[in-house]
Order: C-alpha cells, then structure tokens, then sequence
C-alpha cells in the first residue's frame, strides 16, 4: 500500500506518462495512455525487485537536457521495483548495465491487460544489441542522449522528447556513450516477453 502522498506522486508520474504516449498519434500509444489514465485508480501493488539502479538513476536525472518527469521518477523511486533486464542471447554483462520496471501491465505495479508500460535505465559505454520481439513498441526518451537504429536505419542519437516506434518483430538497438540514459516503453499486441531475442 503506498501512503495518500506517496499515491499521489504515483498518479502524476503515470499521468505525464499518459500525455507523452497520447502524443504518438497510434493506436498503440492511445491504448498505453487509457492504461496509464485507468491505472491511477487501480489498486498498487509491489513487484518483485532484482536490482537497484541507484545512484545511477539519480546521476541521469541529474543530466542537463533532462525532462521533468525525470523528477517524478526520481520521487517515486521509493516505491518502484526495478529487474535487470534479460533476454535470449542479451550477454549477462549488458543485462547488468540495465535495468527495467513494469508500471502498468500483467506483471506491472498497476494490474493491466493488454498493454504493458514501464521505465528502462541503461548505464552509459552501454550497448544493447539489436534484436527484436513480439511486441510493437515505443520509446519515450526522457534523460540521456542514446544512439538507435530501427529496421534498416543507421544509428542515429535521441534526445529527450523523442518517441521511438518499433513494429512488432523488427530489429532495433540501442548504443549508449557517455551518458546513461532514462526512458518510458510501451508494449502493445503480443506481450509476451519471452519472445525477445538478440538478432
Ligand atoms: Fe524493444
């Protein structure tokens, strides 16, 4: 159970969310924004935490272009459980170098079916290989500037703002440098995680 306040943040965080993924202008971006609206008056529950990405997360909300979500995640860290992220073929020292939280969704702090919305911390030096799942998605860049590539597209740097849509099953990666980097995902159509595998 979070405390009133404590609930409050939460709501306002999943809120901010809400306005980003609405912005996207596809379906998939609507259905994670109704999820994320619904979800402030759904119960809260606690997932279970692998990993900490403290004093990480505090050094990216720090960066300069950093968005002011940012500092709703920083408040609501208290009550967010984080994992590493793992995967076929994902090596186990990049996986260390990331880390993942499930907000709303089957396996997420607000129960939702249908869609699945969370955060990702990567460190920085950080390359997450391409690869692919069945999930169609979008990134939500909200501190840190990563460099990406989808489909045939050479990589090429996201700042802050930026949505990044991925269909389902095509190829995308991600290359941090000196900076780590935070953002917000979003999973619509088949979300079964398991289907994620490096190319
Ligand atoms: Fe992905």
């Amino acid at each position: 159970m979070l405390q009133p306040n404590e609930r409050t943040t939460f709501n306002t965080l999943l809120a901010a969310l809400a306005e980003a993924f609405a912005l996207e202008g596809r379906d998939g971006g609507n259905l994670a924004a109704t999820a994320l609206r619904a979800a402030m008056g759904q119960p809260y529950r606690r997932a279970h935490a692998t990993s900490d990405p403290d004093p990480l997360l505090e050094s990216v909300c720090a960066l300069r272009e950093a968005l002011p979500v940012a500092q709703l995640v920083l408040a609501c860290r208290p009550f967010i459980d984080w994992a590493h992220w793992e995967g076929e073929g994902l090596a186990a020292d990049v996986s260390a170098r990331l880390y993942t939280a499930e907000l709303v969704g089957p396996d997420g702090h607000i129960a939702a079916e249908g869609v699945r919305v969370g955060l990702l911390v990567s460190d920085a030096v950080t390359d997450y290989p391409v690869s692919s799942h069945s999930g169609e998605e979008t990134h939500y860049v909200i501190a840190g500037v990563a460099e990406w590539t989808v489909g045939d597209m050479p990589y090429a740097p996201q700042a802050p703002g930026a949505l990044i849509h991925h269909p389902a099953w095509v190829l995308h990666g991600r290359r941090t440098g000196s900076e780590p980097f935070l953002g917000a995902w979003r999973w619509s159509g088949d979300l079964d995680l398991s289907s994620f595998s490096v190319a």
